[in-house]
C-alpha cells in the first residue's frame, strides 16, 4: 500500500478544495493551525503552502513564509499515513517549487519533538542554534535549523 500511495502522490499548491482534509490533520497535531488560520494562509501572498494528495485526498501539508529567504512554518502528515515517505516527498517537491533565487530555508522545531528533528535531519537540515524557552504550553526550547541553497539544489 505504501508504494501504491507514494507512486500516485501528487504535490500541489494548497487551496480551499483541501481545507477539510488539512483541517482534520491539523486538529490531530500539537500546535496545529485552526480552520481560520488555514483560510488566512490561503489568502496570504507571503506564504506558499502545499499538500500531498492521493486519490483526491490531502494526506500531508506544509507551508513556507517566502521573502528573500524561506522559513518552513509547518509540516504535518495525517497520523494514519506516517512513516511512509509522504512528508519527505512533499518537502522535496515543494522545495523544488520555491523560487530558485532563495539562499536557504530555515525552521524552528520544539527540542522535545524528536521525531520531527530526525525527519528534518534526513532532509539535510542542520542545527543552527537554540532559542531558549521559545515555546509555551508546554514550555520548550526551539531548535533552529537551516538547509542551504546548495542543499535545496541537491534535492532537485
Ligand atoms: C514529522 C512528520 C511531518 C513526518 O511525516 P512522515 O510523513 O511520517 O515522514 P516520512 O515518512 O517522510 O519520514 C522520513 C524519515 O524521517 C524520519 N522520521 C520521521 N518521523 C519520525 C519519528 N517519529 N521518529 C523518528 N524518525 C522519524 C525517519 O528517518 C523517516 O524514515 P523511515 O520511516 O524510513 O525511518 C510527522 O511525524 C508529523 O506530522 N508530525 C506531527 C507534526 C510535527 O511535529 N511537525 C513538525 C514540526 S512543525
Amino acid at each position: 500500500m505504501k508504494n501504491v500511495i507514494l507512486e500516485k502522490l501528487e504535490t500541489i499548491p494548497f487551496s480551499i478544495k483541501y481545507i477539510e482534509d488539512v483541517s482534520e490533520i491539523h486538529f490531530q497535531v500539537h500546535d496545529g493551525w485552526s480552520m481560520k488560520s488555514l483560510i488566512s494562509d490561503i489568502a496570504n501572498t507571503a506564504t506558499q503552502s502545499f499538500v500531498a494528495v492521493y486519490d483526491e485526498r490531502a494526506l500531508a501539508f506544509c507551508s513556507y513564509l517566502v521573502t528573500d529567504d524561506a522559513e518552513l512554518l509547518f509540516v504535518c502528515t495525517h497520523p494514519s499515513y506516517r512513516r511512509m515517505g509522504i512528508a519527505t516527498k512533499l518537502i522535496t517537491d515543494s522545495l523544488a517549487m520555491l523560487p530558485q533565487t532563495l539562499n536557504s530555508v530555515v525552521l524552528e522545531v520544539r527540542s522535545r519533538n524528536r521525531g520531527a528533528l530526525e525527519f528534518y535531519k534526513t532532509l539535510g537540515f542542520e542545527k543552527l542554534g537554540i532559542r531558549k524557552d521559545f515555546y509555551s504550553t508546554p514550555k520548550d526550547d526551539a531548535i533552529v535549523m537551516e538547509k542551504t541553497r546548495h542543499g535545496v539544489k541537491e534535492l532537485n
